[in-house]
């Protein structure tokens, strides 16, 4: 197991003028949610996810030496056309992993990145993103090294995504990543995602998302504000000791495959991700009226159908529905014959978990 000081470099074997490398990396939806984290992007419980597959962020990073290394110089691409307010994330994101990529500073790079869903579609690209900015770093970073472990280049690239955007750090590996400390799960870390390490049962092969997109506005509040609202929150406590128990939980329910509890921990874990917004001072609400439609539209389905269909939600309204892939025909027709008109412009993504990120 690394720790964070063992990703400080010393020295590079190689030198390299210029190149470009390209990578994709995917979206992932959280099952155990992280909300709430300490300074440099440690979170306060850990977390837990499925990675998605057709969800994802292609980036080109092209990188040429240059004489002045007093700043990080790069210019951003989105879609084929500049994008200047994405900079100063990017800035951000630079200072924060430059200890741990000493070079940062020697090369002017241009980044080129598009996402494979429609943008505004309300869906988190940060975590695919900057997992694929990453990806791109240490590709350059294993070419002025290249002794360098495999082992080592993910969770590096884990680590560095995780300083972008915590979330991004499950978007390096597939099927299922954890991060975060959690005794029962070996080599589990703080400061990066790792794969889940045990046994997962074939109910949860090619196990389907669908993601209805409730509201694809702008959210009134952003995950890092919610982040820092759970410092001083009153449940703060309890709720990060529940993220524990209910990944132990999850740990044996992957290895039994029974789909009724994964269901009551994974809808409990949205709406309990819900309920602290609602209970942080200031209060919020991100979830829309058709969100709540929805949840109970599946509820009642689910019932009447004994289809182990369910939902979860991430830091917006819109609503993730998961299934296992023998489902598939059933719950997508449900979907359209009862959820679409709750979605803005009648859209949705489909998607399934998927592998992790992808050298292009
Ligand atoms: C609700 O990773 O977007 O999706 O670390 O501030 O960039 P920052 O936050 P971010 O938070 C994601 C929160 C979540 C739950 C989750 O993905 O675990």
């Amino acid at each position: 197991m690394f720790t964070a000081n063992d990703f400080i470099p010393t020295s590079y074997s190689e030198s390299i003028e210029s190149g470009n490398f390209q990578w994709s990396a995917p979206s992932n939806i959280a099952l155990v949610k992280y909300w709430g984290k300490k300074a440099n992007q440690i979170p306060a419980n850990p977390s837990v996810s499925f990675t998605l597959n057709n969800c994802k962020t292609i980036t080109k990073l092209a990188f040429a030496k240059k004489q002045n290394t007093d700043n990080f110089s790069f210019d951003l691409f989105f879609e084929g056309k500049p994008k200047e307010d994405f900079k100063p994330k990017i800035q951000k994101f630079f200072e924060r992993i430059e200890i741990y990529l000493p070079f940062l500073k020697n090369y002017h790079f241009t980044i080129d990145t598009q996402n494979t869903f429609p943008h505004s579609s309300g869906i988190a690209s940060s975590a695919s993103g900057m997992a694929a900015l990453a990806m791109n770093l240490m590709s350059l970073e294993k070419a002025l090294n290249p002794a360098m472990t495999e082992d080592y280049f993910y969770q590096k690239a884990s680590l560095l995504a995780r300083l972008g955007s915590g979330s991004a750090c499950r978007s390096v590996k597939g099927q299922v990543v954890t991060w975060g400390q959690q005794t029962n799960i070996e080599r589990s870390s703080d400061l990066y995602g790792v794969e889940f390490p045990y046994n997962i049962h074939e109910n949860f092969k090619n196990y389907q998302d669908t993601i209805l997109l409730v509201d694809k506005g702008e959210k009134q509040v952003s995950s890092t504000v919610g982040h820092d609202l759970m410092h001083n929150h009153p449940f703060a406590e309890r709720r990060f000791a529940q993220a524990h128990e209910n990944l132990d939980k999850l740990i044996v329910i992957f290895e039994n495959g029974n789909l009724d509890e994964f269901i009551k921990i994974v809808e409990s874990e949205a709406l309990t991700l819900h309920a602290m917004m609602m209970t942080s001072m200031p209060y919020f609400i991100l979830m829309k009226p058709n969100t709540l439609q929805i949840i109970n539209k599946i509820w009642k389905f689910r019932n009447e159908t004994q289809i182990p269909v369910c939902f979860t939600l991430d830091a917006g309204a819109n609503v993730h529905v998961l299934y296992p892939n023998k489902d598939k025909e059933s719950v997508l027709q449900f979907i359209k014959d009862e959820l679409v008109g709750y979605c803005q412009n009648g859209q949705y993504l489909c998607d399934e978990i998927g592998t992790g990120a992808m050298q292009l």
